[in-house]
């Protein structure tokens, strides 16, 4: 079966509002703070391990997968996806070896930090500077959430520069923007609208990284938080 069209991610609607807070659980110091459970961690979870099954299939090939976890949002998507691999692969006899590095993104706009939530400029790579140990591998870049591709695109390029086997990219959202680069990443969890979202290990300004749950924030909390 040809799987390419599952692979492009969930369609959250543009007027889907979310579930009610009153229906999950979620940490009572942010109940003034997130307006509705978008998409609750069991659905994340279910969704994680389908593409896990996709990135399985495709690097049947090759017999370990190098894993460039983008932090620090790509934290909770890039330990549960490389969990739901083993699994797999222990399941099914069909060992994957895979390998975790760690790089930063830093985007600022023109001299200045950017806090809140807004989209920014120019980016920076920080850790793993030298990434030779992709010379000749599978790449798996995993990434929480892609909107216009700038970030990814300058993420492709360098990483392509230490000349990897094939890079594939695993993004747990990608945004509907205008220009989105949907095209950039090979498997998506969720296709949202351009919204700001929190939770499973997705922040503003630091909070809400210990929401499971991924959630709206209200006015309060983005008041509460902001710097
Ligand atoms: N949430 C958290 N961080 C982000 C987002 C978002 O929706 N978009 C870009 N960075
Ligand atoms: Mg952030």
């Amino acid at each position: 079966m040809d799987n390419a069209g599952m692979k492009k991610g969930i369609a959250l609607k543009d007027d889907w509002p979310g579930y009610s807070l009153d229906l999950f659980s979620y940490p009572e110091h942010y109940h003034e703070d997130i307006e509705s459970v978008y998409i609750p961690h069991g659905i994340i979870m279910n969704r994680v391990e389908r593409l896990a099954h996709y990135i399985m299939d495709d690097f049947a090939d090759n017999n370990n997968i190098m894993v460039l976890c983008v932090l620090k949002g790509g934290y909770k998507f890039c330990a549960d996806l490389v969990e739901f691999i083993k699994v797999l692969g222990r399941n099914s006899n069909k060992y994957l070896e895979t390998r975790v590095e760690f790089i930063r993104l830093k985007s600022y706009l023109v001299g200045a930090w950017h806090n809140n939530d807004q989209s920014t400029e120019q980016l920076q790579i920080i850790g793993s500077g030298d990434l030779s140990f992709l010379r000749g591998k599978s790449v798996l870049i995993v990434e929480a959430i892609v909107d216009t591709g700038k970030t990814m695109k300058a993420l492709l390029k360098h990483v392509e520069t230490f000349e990897p086997k094939m890079v594939k990219v695993a993004g747990l959202l990608v945004k509907r923007v205008p220009n989105m680069a949907e095209s950039l990443t090979d498997y998506v969890g969720f296709e949202i609208p351009n919204h700001f979202v929190v939770g499973y290990a997705l922040d503003y300004n630091e909070y809400f990284r210990d929401l499971n749950h991924l959630c709206v924030i209200s006015k309060t909390g983005k008041m509460k938080y902001k710097v």
